[in-house]
């Protein structure tokens, strides 16, 4: 762990987010972070799947709240297998700081949000019944995945600061590691990268963002 931890900073919805010690990037919308997390993941990404069983990767586990919100929903749902890929996980002292319990009314699931972050890593965690959840600490480039996907989160930091992680090998491995008609989810609505989504195969949406984003996107494996 470094000494240095990530700042914490207040979003337009009164929801923390951090800036990275790293990029000097932020974590979420300046607009709202868990307004951001619900309509890109929860509304775009799970909501839209319709099975009961559902396996769902995340790129960049970051603060944690893609996870707790979907583990929020989890009782909708027969099980939710959640993977996520970390490689420079926060401290737990940061993570506690946070203020999604607060802010979503969830204070009762403290114990819920502490677990995801101090959990072991590499090998998978039963939260609840419904909820079966694994933490892996690798870099996307370096992870081979060994099942398949449902849904995708792909929440990295944006082309911008982080152009190799929007490289189209990174996608190709993503989309043989989808199920067929599986989805990939995220904010980033950058054209070249509609563009190579597309080369690869996928059949890219751009559906309306939340407060401050015009488009984001959602990517579907062809069925
Ligand atoms: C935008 S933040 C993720 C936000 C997170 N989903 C949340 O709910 O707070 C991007 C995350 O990707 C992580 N990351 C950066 N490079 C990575 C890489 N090559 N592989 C895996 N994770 C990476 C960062 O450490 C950061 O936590």
């Amino acid at each position: 762990m470094d000494s240095i931890d990530d700042q914490i900073i207040i979003t337009k919805d009164g929801s923390n987010s951090l800036k990275s010690r790293f990029l000097n990037e932020q974590y979420h919308s300046k607009q709202g972070a868990v307004t951001e997390a619900i309509h890109v993941y929860i509304e775009s990404g799970l909501k839209q799947i319709l099975s009961t069983n559902v396996s769902i990767l995340e790129m960049g586990f970051g603060t944690g709240l893609n996870t707790f919100l979907t583990y929020c929903h989890s009782n909708n749902y027969s099980k939710i297998e959640f993977d996520s890929i970390e490689s420079e996980p926060i401290s737990v002292e940061t993570a506690n700081q946070l203020n999604y319990l607060s802010n979503l009314d969830k204070l009762d699931l403290q114990p819920i949000f502490e677990k995801l972050h101090t959990c072991d890593w590499d090998k998978q965690i039963k939260i609840s019944e419904k909820f079966h959840f694994t933490k892996w600490n690798i870099t996307i480039q370096d992870i081979s995945f060994n099942k398949k996907y449902d849904l995708v989160y792909y929440d990295a930091f944006g082309p911008r600061v982080q152009p190799e992680l929007w490289k189209p090998e990174i996608f190709k491995k993503i989309y043989d590691a989808l199920n067929d008609g599986g989805l990939l989810v995220t904010y980033c609505a950058n054209g070249q990268f509609k563009r190579d989504l597309s080369s690869i195969g996928f059949e890219v949406r751009a559906i309306p963002g939340p407060p401050g984003k015009r488009e984001i996107t959602q990517a579907f494996r062809k069925k």
